[in-house]
């Protein structure tokens, strides 16, 4: 008989609004996006990761849609003397159900080491946050040969001790960090390589059943113009969009051709 589950496909959006906009203009944003984004479902998973500070007020209009909610970063500790810095515990307290960990720019200007995001990973999974960490090389480290070096060590290092159990989902994305807010996104067939080795990499580090809970996506100035590329690779199970997803219509576009790739493999495979 015929598993009606097996090779089903499920695919992200996930908005990165970075530190670009204020409380009421997020929650104005959050609305515009649900009422376009509302209609999707089956096999997307649209994720809005506001600042912290309109985590509460996006956390409510998101509350009863179809879209979740997630923050930009967390500390690894689960509470304590750390002036400034955001639980796990709160996250999940405002409605968070992901956490972006390791993003380029906190590595580059908050001089975020590897070992940090690891134990940022930790906690994330400890308190059923579904991590999106974020790997992806520099320029010089391309030009110079060691993309994929660099993408595997980081992958490893930010994973290291971590394990994933019941259900527990984690996400990947591939970032490459020479192309982020450019306007200028890497060839999906570039992307896809890239996603080829974070693959070998989780199946050496998971077995099959749990690696298949990892799932890997691709940012990096995505946009309304080139997801139709990134869409038809398999390995590309999703994006991570930052300046896109300001715009309601970018995202709307991003977010519906993302679904319909999903509905149109599904039904092929029912
Ligand atoms: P971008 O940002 O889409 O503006 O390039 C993506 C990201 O930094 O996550």
């Amino acid at each position: 008989m015929k598993n009606p589950g097996r090779n089903l496909i499920k695919r992200y959006v996930i908005a990165n609004w970075k530190m670009q906009l204020s409380v009421a203009e997020s929650e104005t944003l959050a609305l515009d996006e649900l009422a376009s984004c509302g209609e999707m479902n089956e096999g997307l998973e649209v994720v809005i990761c506001p600042s912290f500070t309109a985590l509460e007020r996006v956390g409510k209009a998101v509350k009863g849609s179809l879209c979740a909610l997630g923050a930009q970063d967390l500390f690894w500790e689960a509470k304590g003397q750390y002036t400034g810095e955001v639980s796990a515990a709160t996250l999940k307290e405002l409605g968070a159900k992901y956490v972006i960990v390791g993003h380029s720019e906190r590595r580059q200007h908050l001089g975020e080491t590897d070992l940090m995001i690891n134990k940022k990973v930790l906690q994330a999974v400890k308190s059923g946050l579904v991590p999106i960490v974020c790997v992806g090389e520099t320029k010089e480290e391309r030009r110079t040969g060691k993309r994929d070096a660099v993408v595997e060590r980081q992958v490893r290092a930010a994973l290291q001790g971590v394990k994933l159990v019941g259900s527990q989902e984690l996400l990947i994305a591939y970032e490459p960090v020479w192309v982020i807010g450019t306007g200028q996104a890497v060839d999906p067939e570039d992307a896809a390589r890239s996603h080829m080795v974070i693959r070998e990499t989780l199946r050496d580090l998971f077995p099959e059943p749990v690696a298949q809970r990892a799932h890997i996506i691709y940012g990096g100035s995505v946009d309304s113009k080139n997801i139709d590329g990134f869409v038809r690779f398999p390995e590309i199970e999703g994006v991570l969009v930052g300046g896109a997803s300001l715009k309601p219509r970018e995202f709307l576009r991003i977010a519906s051709v993302t679904w319909q790739a999903v509905i149109k493999h599904n039904i092929s495979k029912r």
